[in-house]
């Protein structure tokens, strides 16, 4: 093939055989087909997208592009978890031992931060002596003893997926439904878990802004995992507000232990609760709302998120400073100017904002600076009274009033009360 014709194929509507996307990734891989026509045919693929039988070719020549990882060794059914990314999004620091605890192995492997999203990664590594690096046999060994690792991925696994995520990042074309799908898809495919429980952000912070389009990307991912044999489950949540009170690392490291701690607040206890019952379910154990919340408040979760930092290097004499209050040089206090009820705290803007004050990157080589972040008091849906504190900014930069200002740009006050649920759909 010469991929100059591939592309104008895709331009023109045409549909790909799955020699033709063989060819494009092993050659994209080698090095032989060049960034710039591996980005044209990405944007062909935006306006022209791909059936659903080349996404799945597509997934299966990614996955092909690396190695698979084999755990057949580790008993019981392995669950993984993959979310299309979000603000405020510490779900995996909270589930993954949550599920663990439960006696059900899960083996992950998450990844950093990327534009106005934060990244497990990050926030693990902001955890003093954490290691989110571990060879294959060491991890499977790990999940073995104590039943939970997460780890980064192996550079070994999807190579495709990594070099044409970069690409996708600086060449507008992330949010395109076959492209977001094969990426995930390919990670869990090779990772190895038995069962997959997808969480497809929708709304303002994710990359699907709508429900019919995050339906379709569900739908698409979990029709993909059956297709290989893989129980998958999707849920669709809302990412109109930011997951939960805290942005940043340190921070979300901290709203994590104190949820595993029992002290979540009660929307979010049940949100980590129902996605717990769906992956348990996956791993054929059935359980209760209230027995799933048990092992937040008897200790049980937390007791398997400290076995995993020990065992990943964290410092264990640093437990307690993972809840003090966050140590930066700048503070602001985002007060209420108005009485009503919050109607919106828009999740790209604070996750930008985030971003800004320090908790992410603006360039791949930028470092972050773990103690930044954001801190809301007030979610949707909550009164508000004039000069109630709805957030408190966190940075070790001066906060100017221009980043002051974002944040009052992301927030909407009515008159009267909003509801917004954190599930939305679940498609199985
Ligand atoms: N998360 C991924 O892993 N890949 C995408 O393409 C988008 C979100």
């Amino acid at each position: 093939y010469r991929m100059v014709d591939l592309i104008q194929k895709k331009r023109d509507g045409g549909i790909f055989s799955k020699a033709e996307i063989d060819w494009m990734i092993e050659n994209y891989v080698a090095g032989i087909v060049p960034d710039y026509q591996m980005s044209a045919l990405a944007m062909a693929i935006y306006f022209k997208g791909m059936t659903t039988e080349e996404t799945a070719h597509l997934t299966m020549a990614m996955v092909a592009s690396g190695k698979q990882i084999d755990l057949s060794s580790i008993s019981g059914v392995k669950v993984d978890k993959h979310s299309t990314g979000g603000v405020g999004d510490k779900v995996t620091l909270i589930l993954a031992p949550l599920v663990a605890s439960f006696g059900v192995p899960v083996a992950k492997m998450s990844g950093r931060g990327l534009g106005h999203t934060g990244g497990t990664l990050d926030k693990l590594e902001s955890i003093p002596g954490f290691k989110i690096e571990k060879s294959i046999p060491d991890f499977i060994a790990q999940v073995k003893n104590i039943g939970l690792s997460v780890i980064g991925q192996s550079d070994d696994l999807v190579k495709a997926d990594k070099l044409l995520y970069a690409l996708r990042d600086v060449t507008a074309t992330v949010d395109i439904i076959p492209l977001i799908a094969s990426s995930v898809m390919s990670k869990k495919i090779a990772a190895g878990s038995n069962a997959i429980l997808l969480d497809v952000t929708v709304g303002d912070g994710a990359f699907m802004k709508n429900i019919d389009d995050a339906r379709i990307l569900a739908r698409t991912m979990v029709d993909l995992g059956k297709a290989v044999g893989r129980q998958t489950v999707a849920v669709l949540t809302n990412m109109n507000q930011p997951l939960g009170l805290a942005i940043g690392n340190r921070n979300e490291i901290t709203e994590a232990v104190n949820t595993l701690n029992g002290k979540g607040s009660k929307d979010f206890r049940e949100f980590i609760a129902e996605l717990a019952q769906l992956m348990l379910e996956l791993a054929g154990l059935e359980k209760t709302i209230p027995e799933i919340l048990e092992h937040l408040d008897n200790g049980s979760a937390y007791t398997k998120f400290k076995e995993m930092i020990i065992a990943q290097s964290g410092d264990p004499t640093a437990f307690e400073n993972l809840t003090e209050p966050l140590n930066t040089k700048y503070t602001v206090g985002i007060k209420a100017e108005q009485a009503g009820y919050i109607a919106e705290e828009k999740a790209y803007n604070i996750g930008v904002l985030a971003m800004k004050l320090g908790a992410g990157r603006a360039t791949k080589s930028d470092k972050i600076d773990f103690e930044a972040g954001i801190t809301l008091s007030k979610k949707v849906g909550e009164a508000v009274k004039i000069g109630d504190t709805i957030a408190e900014l966190y940075s070790n930069n001066p906060i100017t009033a221009e980043l002051i200002a974002e944040f009052k740009k992301s927030l909407v006050i009515t008159n009267e009360a909003v509801h917004q649920k954190e599930i939305l759909e679940v498609v199985r």
